[in-house]
């Protein structure tokens, strides 16, 4: 009886704090945030117990890529930094675009094989920014081997970039779209038939209670920041899978995977409530960043995986996606929208000119 009492008192009382620091809003944006809010920490949930059960299968062979060539957006903490120690560990040439390419020396200093990690700066929030990071790496390398899309952000308030996309599609999404439009001649230089090239596109488990807003990509009507998060990161699979499949059918030799790297304590978490108040149950319950690197690596090296590109990866075996994410109809839908957002018209994606 007690326990029932205390368990309303407590609902109660956090049903009118979350209607007082929302009391500006509608009741039905209030209540739709709420649920996606809620949607979020089940897949969440979901997540942790996909890393407990399946935690034993992170494994990885790094082979010996010498002579190949990397791409790797973000990586000056977190996750994108023990995906570049191991591709250094590969023995290939590794490019990171990064907002402070002067972090990287320091980073280099700190990886075996250091001296062949290069950075140029990169802003995925603006669309010039990512135009001269790709011109860049192609001065440099006319073919490439790997391309990982690893830079992202979670949450935050309402903002457009410069370009008028809304931050966190930009830097999820819309960034990393026209950086594989312009690497992709490149990547085709770099596969061949018995070893492709390969895209891979680091997603979540997030994207699972997500949808494409088609009508107001952009969320301009009403802006909620976790259903934001959730269609940038289901943006990121469905392109992977739906890229893979135009390159098939043109028959190119790059293949593209998405990957989910678990939930990892990072500072992706910065100022969500979870890090204010339980930053130990972080550090208790979530992978490391080296462990959440693992399917980000398997996907770049495995060999099996040559025959099933567009595959969603969650700890180094096929992961579960949402059914919204399969449908062609809806990738087709958003490739061209995308395509749109960048300027380049749907025939002339990933080629040259
Ligand atoms: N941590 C998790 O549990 C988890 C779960 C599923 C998926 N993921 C995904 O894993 C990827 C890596 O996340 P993380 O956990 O390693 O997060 P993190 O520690 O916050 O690192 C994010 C990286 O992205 C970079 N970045 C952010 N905005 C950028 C921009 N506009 N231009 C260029 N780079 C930018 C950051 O660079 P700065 O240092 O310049 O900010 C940083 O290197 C993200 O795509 C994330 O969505 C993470
Ligand atoms: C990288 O090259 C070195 C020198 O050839 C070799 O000893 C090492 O095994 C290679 N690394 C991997 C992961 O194969
Ligand atoms: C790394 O860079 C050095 C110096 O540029 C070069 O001699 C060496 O071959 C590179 N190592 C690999 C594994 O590519
Ligand atoms: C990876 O994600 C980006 C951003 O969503 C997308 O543009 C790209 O097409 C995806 N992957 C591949 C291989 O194309
Ligand atoms: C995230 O928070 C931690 C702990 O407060 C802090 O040390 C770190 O610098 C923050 N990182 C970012 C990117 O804001």
């Amino acid at each position: 009886m007690s326990v029932a009492i205390a368990s309303a008192v407590i609902l109660t009382t956090a049903a009118a704090y979350y209607w007082f620091i929302n009391r500006h809003k509608p009741l039905k944006h209030i209540l739709s945030e709420l649920k996606h809010t809620i949607d979020m920490q089940g897949a969440g949930v979901g997540g942790l117990i996909d890393d407990w059960v399946n935690v034993w299968r992170n494994k990885v062979v790094l082979p010996d890529a010498s002579g190949k060539i990397a791409v790797v957006t973000g990586g000056a903490r977190g996750i994108g930094t023990e995906v570049i120690r191991g591709l250094l560990k590969a023995n290939m040439t590794v490019i990171i675009g990064i907002r402070r390419p002067e972090l990287a020396q320091k980073l280099s200093q700190t990886m075996e094989n250091g001296q062949n990690l290069t950075a140029f700066q990169l802003d995925l929030q603006s669309l010039k920014s990512v135009k001269q990071f790709a011109e860049n790496v192609l001065r440099k390398h006319l073919a490439i081997h790997i391309l990982v899309n690893n830079a992202g952000i979670m949450f935050g308030d309402y903002k457009l970039t410069e370009d008028g996309i809304e931050n966190q599609l930009s830097t999820n999404h819309i960034g990393h779209f026209y950086l594989t439009h312009l690497l992709l001649p490149a990547l085709k230089k770099g596969g061949t038939f018995e070893e492709p090239a390969r895209v891979v596109n680091v997603t979540s488990c997030a994207h699972h209670p997500g949808k494409i807003y088609f009508e107001d990509i952009n969320m301009k009507e009403h802006y909620d920041t976790t259903a934001a998060y959730a269609q940038s990161k289901l943006a990121q699979l469905m392109s992977a899978r739906y890229v893979n499949r135009l390159l098939e059918q043109e028959g190119s030799p790059v293949k593209c995977f998405a990957v989910h790297p678990g939930i990892v304590n990072t500072d992706l978490f910065n100022g969500t409530l979870f890090r204010t108040v339980f930053p130990w149950a972080m550090k208790l319950f979530f992978k490391t960043p080296a462990k959440g690197a693992i399917s980000i690596h398997y996907a770049c090296f495995n060999k099996d995986l040559e025959q099933k590109g567009g595959l969603y990866i969650s700890n180094c075996v096929e992961g579960i996606s949402n059914g919204f994410s399969k449908n062609v109809e809806n990738q087709k839908k958003l490739f061209d929208i995308s395509c749109e957002l960048i300027g380049v018209e749907p025939n002339k994606f990933g080629k040259d000119i």
